[in-house]
């Protein structure tokens, strides 16, 4: 196994199977992102969103609401996206300003169209193992597993982190009966005692809490895969504003048996994950029975076996 587990290949491969079924298919995926005021880290997000859907023929179309606008406006313009079927996914960008009900907002997105996976009803699918968007993150970290061939079966995978968007669902998708889950999973987070000595226990550690460098040399175990979801704005010794990760990767890499770098590792793939996702929505719409996420994982048996 390489050392360095980047996204690159992994989101190449996944945009591959997508820009295949858009063509194969004639598909126009539409998604709208729905943005309330203005959070200048979400805006950036969605402007590299917007970059990426012209890459692979998709449409992405930002909606903007005043950041004064009452809940009552978000929840019109997301009932008149539901009921559009020229647009297959809805996004709403965090963070949502003061005020907002998050989980009122999530309930009101059709789940076929939830792309994002924050509904309710996605989220208690997705425990119960069904076929349903699960949210991308935790998803990149599945499909990075998977192509680098890294099995958690019967291993000890602590996640550190319970948020909504990635250590909860995370830790259900690592309890999957099915191939790369079924882990012994532990799930850390502020109020968690003896946080280092859990974390040098794992044989594999994702840590998602948003502290740069947390993650020490001395809090890992040897030969232990070590996933960064983390991305931290820090300045370098220069004063540049710069992106690291969780983990103190420098003081990690030799410890770890693999390591995923900040940036260009689970950020990467995220992207990928979320345009596969309205690519199904789009399929699905159309009447069309493709499942995308068996194609991805096709995909990455047929590197296996090379
Ligand atoms: N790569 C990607 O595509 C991607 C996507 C999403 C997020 N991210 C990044 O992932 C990180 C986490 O994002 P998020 O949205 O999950 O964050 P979040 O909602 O702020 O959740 C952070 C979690 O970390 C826990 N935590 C905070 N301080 C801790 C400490 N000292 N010890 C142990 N646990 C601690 C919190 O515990 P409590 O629950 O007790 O407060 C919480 O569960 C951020 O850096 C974010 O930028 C990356």
């Amino acid at each position: 196994m390489e050392k360095r587990l980047i996204g690159k290949p992994i989101a190449t491969l996944i945009n591959r199977v997508s820009k295949e079924l858009i063509q194969e298919h004639e598909l126009r995926p539409k998604m709208v992102l729905i943005q309330v005021g203005e959070d200048p880290a979400s805006s950036y997000y969605v402007k590299s969103i917007i970059r990426t859907a012209k890459r692979l023929g998709c449409v992405a179309e930002l909606l903007t609401l005043d950041k004064d606008a009452p809940q009552e406006e978000l929840i019109g313009t997301i009932f008149m996206a539901n009921q559009d079927p020229d647009i297959h996914g809805i996004m709403i960008q965090k963070p949502l300003p003061k005020g907002f009900e998050e989980h009122i907002i999530s309930e009101k997105v059709d789940p076929l169209k939830d792309i994002d996976a924050l509904n309710p009803i996605n989220l208690g699918l997705m425990q119960m193992e069904n076929e349903v968007f699960v949210p991308c993150t935790p998803a990149a970290v599945y499909y990075a597993m998977r192509y680098y061939g890294i099995d958690p079966q019967g291993k000890s995978l602590v996640i550190l982190g319970r948020s909504n968007v990635v250590g909860k669902p995370l830790a259900n998708m690592m309890l999957w009966k099915r191939p790369f889950a079924n882990a012994t999973v532990t799930v850390c987070h502020s109020r968690t005692k003896n946080i280092e000595d859990i974390c040098r226990n794992a044989d594999i550690l994702v840590s998602a809490i948003g502290i740069a460098h947390f993650v020490k040399a001395d809090m890992i175990k040897e030969n232990a895969i070590i996933i960064d979801v983390g991305i931290n704005e820090i300045k370098d010794a220069s004063g540049e504003d710069i992106f690291v990760g969780d983990v103190d990767y420098e003081a990690c890499q030799d410890k770890a048996l693999a390591i995923t770098p900040v940036p260009g590792g689970i950020g990467r793939i995220t992207t990928a994950v979320l345009y596969s996702h309205l690519v199904q929505s789009a399929l699905i719409s159309g009447n069309i029975n493709k499942n995308v996420d068996e194609l991805i994982n096709l995909k990455f048996s047929e590197i296996h076996e090379k």
